[in-house]
C-alpha cells in the first residue's frame, strides 16, 4: 500500500499528469501547444505565486472581455494588441525577405465590402473637415519589377479618431477603399490625412491599461492589405512622419522604421502632385511603394 509521503501531491505533479493526458492528441501541432501552454500557464501561477483571489479576479476580466465582443467590436482582438502578443506573433509569422514591406497589426476595425474605386477615386468624401491626403506609388516585386492588377484594401479613421462602427452610422462603410494597379504597378488614393487616436477604452482592456497606467493612443495611421496572385499579401500600415505620438508611443507597439512617411504640402491646383486625383484646396502627399515576396 502506498504511503501517505508517496501519495502527496506536488505543483509539478500536477504540471506533468496534465502534459501526459495530452500526449495522445492526434494532431502534432495541436498537441505541441497544448503542451507548451500548459507547461507555461502552470509556471507562470507558479512564478507569481497566484492566489485563488486573484485567478478569480482574472477569469472575471476574460469572461468581461468575452462579453465584450460582438459583430463589431473584438475586444480580444485588442487584449492581444495591448499586451504586444499580436506584433510577436507578426515577427514570428512574417519573416520578410529583404527589401519586401513590413506587416503591422492588423486591428479590429477592417471590414469586409469596401466601394471599389478607380486610380485617385475619393474614398474619404464622408469626411468634410480633414485635409485631403493623395496616397500614390508602385506595387513591386523584391526584384522591383511592378506588379500589375495588385489589390490595396484601404481603412482609416477619420479626421476626428473615429472609425465608422464607432459611429451612429455604423451601418454605412466610410473611410475604405479598394484600388487595383495599372499595367506598370502604379496605384493613387485620396483620401484625408489621419490623425492618432485613442483605441476604444469603454471595456476590460482600457480597465487594464488605466490600472498598469498606460496610455490608449495610437500614432496617425492609414490601413493597407496589399495582395497579388502569387505573392504573399501584406498587412502593414503607413504612419504620418510629423506625428508627434510617433515619439511617445504606440499602444499596439505597432510602429516600425520602414513604415513612417513623410507628408508633402501642395497649394490648391497643383495638378501633377496630385497625380489625377481630383482635389479641392491644399492637400498632402505621400509616396510609398510596397514590394511583395513571391508566395513559397
Ligand atoms: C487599429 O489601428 O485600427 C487598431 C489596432 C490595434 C488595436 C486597436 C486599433
Ligand atoms: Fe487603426
Amino acid at each position: 500500500m502506498a504511503t501517505v509521503a508517496s501519495r502527496q501531491t506536488t505543483e509539478d505533479d500536477i504540471t506533468n499528469a496534465v502534459v501526459k493526458s495530452i500526449q495522445g492528441t492526434p494532431d502534432a501541432r495541436l498537441r505541441e501547444i497544448m503542451t507548451s501552454l500548459v507547461k507555461h500557464l502552470h509556471a507562470f501561477a507558479k512564478d507569481v505565486q497566484l492566489t485563488e483571489a486573484e485567478w478569480f479576479e482574472a477569469v472575471k476580466f476574460l469572461t468581461a472581455t468575452g462579453q465584450k465582443c460582438d459583430n463589431i467590436r473584438q475586444e480580444f482582438i485588442l487584449l492581444s494588441d495591448t499586451l504586444g502578443l499580436s506584433m510577436v506573433v507578426d515577427l514570428i509569422s512574417h519573416r520578410k525577405q529583404a527589401g519586401a514591406t513590413e506587416s503591422t497589426v492588423f486591428g479590429p476595425f477592417h471590414r469586409e465590402g469596401a466601394p471599389r474605386f478607380p486610380a485617385g477615386g475619393d474614398m474619404g468624401t464622408a469626411d468634410t473637415k480633414g485635409t485631403p491626403l493623395v496616397i500614390a506609388g508602385r506595387v513591386l516585386d523584391t526584384a522591383g519589377k511592378p506588379i500589375a492588377g495588385a489589390e490595396l484594401d484601404v481603412w482609416q479613421s477619420n479626421s476626428e479618431g473615429f472609425y465608422d462602427s464607432q459611429l451612429d452610422t455604423r451601418d454605412t462603410l466610410q473611410m475604405r477603399g479598394k484600388y487595383t494597379t495599372d499595367a506598370d504597378g502604379r496605384y493613387v488614393i485620396l483620401t484625408r490625412r489621419p490623425v492618432k487616436y485613442p483605441i476604444p477604452t469603454d471595456g476590460p482592456v482600457g480597465a487594464m491599461l488605466n490600472a498598469t497606467k498606460r496610455h490608449p493612443i495610437r500614432p496617425a495611421h492609414v490601413h493597407f492589405v496589399v495582395a497579388a496572385q502569387g505573392y504573399d499579401p501584406v498587412t502593414t500600415h503607413i504612419f504620418d512622419y510629423d506625428d508627434p505620438q510617433l515619439r511617445e508611443g504606440d499602444t499596439v507597439f505597432g510602429v516600425k522604421e520602414s513604415l513612417i512617411v513623410k507628408f508633402h504640402e501642395h497649394a490648391a491646383g497643383d495638378a501633377a502632385a496630385a497625380k489625377g486625383a481630383k482635389v479641392n484646396g491644399p492637400f498632402l502627399t505621400a509616396d510609398f511603394d510596397f514590394v511583395l515576396q513571391a508566395a513559397k
